[in-house]
């Protein structure tokens, strides 16, 4: 049997010698390698069909080969240039002229329009002018990198230890340490504050369950955040004067509860929340408080200097 094998196996070997001495020798090293090249092509083709379909790639092909037509592809040069030029020339203008003509049918809001845009006047006077003057000279900045962009970061931390002052950070019962960091807006404050509160929560009390009480009255940025990080909402009727319900609000508390909520004020009524009162709740049960001061933090501290009675609504109030 082996005999039989061997004896083919030569007889293969004398024919396929006899067959092949027919080429050149340089046609039998070329024959493979241009075998595998085509193959190559061809996988690279079935490929580019399987992910952009026969139609655009067979199109694709067409615009390739055009282009390589002398002359076209100055052509389309001399064409994207022209666009360029046009672009450089004036187009600028003429967006800020079709933006000033679609803004001339925005509503007018100046004074206007309570819980949108909290200073009033002329947008391009006064303090506006000084607002936009100073927005602009950092419009093309990118905080993240504050090695670079210094003058933000210092922008940033200086704010932050002003706004902890003017909201009781001197106050022995704010514990003095307090830290922030900028937002874009009430919104993203409240999200970080929720995500603070169930985060420091996972950690002391291994809570893996979140839950959250807010009065009917907090800012949607609550039920926002509570999508976004997972947390179970509570949402209390306010009492016959609108604001939260203390007792109504200790009722829902549970062994998951992460965060109470109290807005001074709230968005819907501008009516202060019993801070203090929710501030102690929370703090008995060792679960975090945020106070929403979106629309009072600015306002309030100065409402107090002016001799105005303002129940308690800053860092004095004790907490978590
Ligand atoms: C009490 C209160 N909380 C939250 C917000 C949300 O702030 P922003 O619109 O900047 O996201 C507002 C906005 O008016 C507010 O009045």
């Amino acid at each position: 049997m082996m005999d039989r094998i061997i004896s083919s196996l030569i007889d293969f070997r004398a024919f396929a010698n006899s067959f092949l001495s027919n080429y050149e020798p340089l046609a039998l090293l070329l024959a493979p390698l241009l075998t595998l090249f085509t193959a190559r092509i061809l996988q690279s083709l079935c490929l580019l069909v399987h992910d952009n379909g026969l139609k655009p790639t067979i199109l694709g092909f067409l615009i390739t080969s055009i282009k390589m037509v002398p002359g076209v592809k100055g052509y389309i040069d001399a064409e994207k240039q022209k666009v360029v030029e046009k672009l450089k020339e004036g187009l600028g203008a003429a967006v800020i002229e079709k933006l000033k003509q679609e803004k001339s049918n925005d509503v007018v809001w100046q004074g206007k329009c309570s819980g949108t845009v909290y200073i009033g006047g002329s947008e391009s006077e006064g303090h506006f002018s000084l607002i936009n003057e100073a927005c602009s000279m950092f419009a093309h900045t990118n905080p993240l990198h504050m090695d670079v962009f210094q003058t933000i970061a210092q922008c940033e931390a200086e704010v932050v230890a002003m706004t902890a002052a003017l909201l009781g950070s001197k106050n022995k019962s704010s514990g003095g340490e307090i830290c922030g960091n900028m937002t874009s807006g009430g919104t993203e404050s409240i999200l970080l504050a929720v995500k603070s509160s169930r985060d420091y929560m996972k950690a002391k009390k291994g809570i893996k369950r979140p839950e959250m009480i807010i009065p009917e009255s907090a800012h949607s940025a609550y039920d926002k955040a509570a999508q976004y990080f997972n947390i179970k909402l509570r949402r209390v009727p306010v009492n016959k004067n609108f604001q939260a319900d203390v007792k109504a609000i200790r009722q829902q508390i549970n062994k998951n509860t992460v965060l109470i909520v109290g807005s001074a004020p709230g968005f819907p009524h501008g009516i202060i929340d019993p801070i203090e009162e929710l501030g102690e709740l929370a703090y008995s049960y060792g679960i975090c408080f945020h106070v929403d001061l979106c629309l009072g933090g600015f306002v309030l501290p100065f409402a107090c200097k002016l001799g105005y009675p303002i129940p308690p609504f800053d860092f004095s109030v004790k907490g978590e």
